[in-house]
């Protein structure tokens, strides 16, 4: 298998075309981004720890029966994946108030969420992913009902096995984005699962383990990344 060219840069992913068909090569760059790219630093180091975080949370998945796009670690800073056809739509699951939740609604931080909330986002730089109703996806053909239905049931599920392993690893999964596609018409989580996309807290001390430690200039930023693969790794 060999990268042909690239076929799409995010901030902090580079999606290379292969000669494999219908596989993909995911690249984990250096890049740190904040308020919609706002806030940009290289932190070297950063796309390596990504890579390997996410491809234990993907090997844990697929073994517990999630489709995901993720096949196998192929170098320090790339995966192997299967190419999908991505929904414009972020899945964030709430357990626990934190981040814009808590800005947009005025509440305090650190309120417990039993069942979580599944909240959906556009993904839309320009329009700076608003937030969407169920109603939304539908009525703006993002998904249908049934395929809403199946990417609630994925994301809870997701959750739960989440949960679980970081609970045994002393992490508090305090809340997360996800990202699916379609690959023959099936739904598939894609993108990656790691602490720029996801916020964990010490559990006994209450430190953040996340890219809040950037967001919020906190330091520590790769002392933090590398204790989450440590215990992930565990
Ligand atoms: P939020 O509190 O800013 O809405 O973020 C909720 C979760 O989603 C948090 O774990 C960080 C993650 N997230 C992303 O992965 N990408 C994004 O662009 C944003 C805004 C949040
Ligand atoms: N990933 C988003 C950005 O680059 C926002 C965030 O994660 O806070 O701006």
């Amino acid at each position: 298998m060999r990268k042909t060219k690239p076929l799409y840069e995010g901030k902090a992913k580079i999606l290379w075309e292969t000669d494999s068909p219908g596989r993909m090569v995911q690249e984990f760059k250096d890049d740190a981004t904040a308020f919609n790219g706002v806030k940009h630093e290289i932190i070297s180091g950063k796309g390596v720890l990504n890579n390997r975080i996410s491809s234990h949370f993907f090997t844990l998945l697929n073994e517990a029966g999630v489709t995901t796009h993720f096949v196998e670690k192929l170098s320090d800073s790339e995966m192997l994946v299967d190419r999908l056809e991505m929904l414009p739509i972020e899945v964030v699951v709430r357990n626990v108030a934190a981040g814009s939740m808590v800005k947009r609604l005025g509440i305090e931080a650190g309120r417990r969420f039993d069942p979580p909330i599944v909240e959906y986002y556009l993904k839309d730089d320009g329009l700076n992913d608003p937030i969407l109703s169920e109603e939304h996806v539908t009525a703006l053909g993002l998904a249908t009902h049934e395929l809403l239905a199946e990417i609630r049931t994925a994301a809870i599920k997701v959750n739960d096995i989440l949960t679980d392993f970081l609970d045994e690893r002393g992490i508090r999964l305090v809340d997360f984005k996800l990202e699916f596609g379609l690959k023959d018409g099936c739904l598939v989580l894609g993108d990656e699962i790691s602490p720029d996309t996801c916020r964990f807290h010490d559990k006994t001390s209450d430190r953040i383990m996340d890219k809040d430690r950037f967001r919020q200039d906190l330091g520590g930023f790769i002392e933090a990344y590398n204790e989450v693969l440590d215990r992930v790794s565990s």
